[in-house]
């Protein structure tokens, strides 16, 4: 694996289709499962690593953001990529950088409201991403489901010629989302946490047993993580990422909470198939094992 820094002698390693992994870095079982999912996919497999600094709308989040390229290196090397990319703020911003990327509508609620700038940070940086790197593929997380919307819209809408490939939502066995912000939860943290992944899947048995009220799926996960501090629970269209009152169309049953100070996302999102909601719960460690390709 070659690790690079510039966008330049990136491109100069490439051979045949190539696939991008954009991410904040500090690895976890999850990024390495995706990695292993692209790599299957691509001939060459970049993952960026680069802590994006205007997409922390809180600095102390950014300052508290974990780093360890030395351990990432060797992660990614483990996984099967072909490169890590881990340019410097000036390769990214350098210049000129005048330019920001606005993506309107479906950024309004949920973390766009409560991350002010948030989107623009991450649009104008996977923007960059795209056209510095040029990839034919690059895959984002339905964790971050509203981020997969934006970037989905933003692709489309700059032309760029890259296919967004959707990854699972990775869960440790016991539900917990998986993200690079849970080594800061101590186990009581973790204990704490749990809550979310709980009343998420709470909601989703009310979905399968037929209930589409959102009101009652909100309620039944905010039941569940009332002690935590609860930015927003809601059920929106996966189109407009609008708050909906009934689940009529596809959508996403989404939650931001904070344990400790420490603040985790999680959802549900339901595909439509056959006519009806699907609840899709993402995919458990202790069942990655057997997953050979995308769900
Ligand atoms: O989801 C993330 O890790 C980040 O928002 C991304 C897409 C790498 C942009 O910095």
């Amino acid at each position: 694996m070659e690790v690079t820094s510039t966008f330049a002698e990136t491109r100069g390693l490439y051979g045949g289709t190539v696939g991008l992994l954009p991410t904040l870095g500090f690895f976890h079982e999850g990024h390495l499962r995706l990695m292993g999912l692209l790599r299957e996919r691509c001939d060459t497999l970049v993952v960026s690593l680069f802590v994006n600094p205007t997409q922390f709308n809180d600095p102390g989040d950014f300052d508290a953001y974990p780093r360890d390229i030395e351990r990432d290196s060797e992660l990614a090397g483990g996984a099967g990529v072909d490169i890590l990319f881990a340019p410097s703020v000036e390769e990214v911003y350098g210049g000129v950088s005048i330019t920001t990327v606005e993506v309107t509508g479906v950024t309004d609620e949920m973390e766009g409201r409560h991350r002010p700038g948030h989107f623009v940070g991450v649009a104008t940086v996977v923007a960059k991403l795209f056209a510095g790197l040029r990839p034919e593929m690059a895959m984002f997380g339905r964790k971050d489901a509203q981020q997969l919307v934006v970037l989905r819209a933003m692709t489309s809408d700059l032309r760029f010629p890259i296919e967004i490939v959707e990854a699972p939502v990775v869960r440790e066995p016991d539900g917990l989302a998986l993200s690079s912000r849970n080594v800061r939860l101590g186990s009581t943290g973790r204990e704490k946490a749990l809550a979310i992944s709980r009343g998420l899947f709470q909601a989703s048995e009310q979905v399968d047993a037929g209930e589409g009220r959102g009101e009652r799926l909100e309620a039944t996960v905010g039941r569940s993580i009332r002690s935590l501090q609860v930015d927003y629970v809601k059920l929106a269209s996966l189109k407009t990422m609008k708050p909906i009152a009934d689940l009529s169309e596809p959508a996403v049953l989404a939650v931001a909470a904070s344990v400790d100070g420490i603040r985790l996302i999680d959802n549900v999102m339901f595909d439509w198939i056959e006519g009806r909601p699907r609840p899709d719960r993402g995919v458990f460690l202790d069942e990655l094992s057997t997953l050979t390709s995308l769900p």
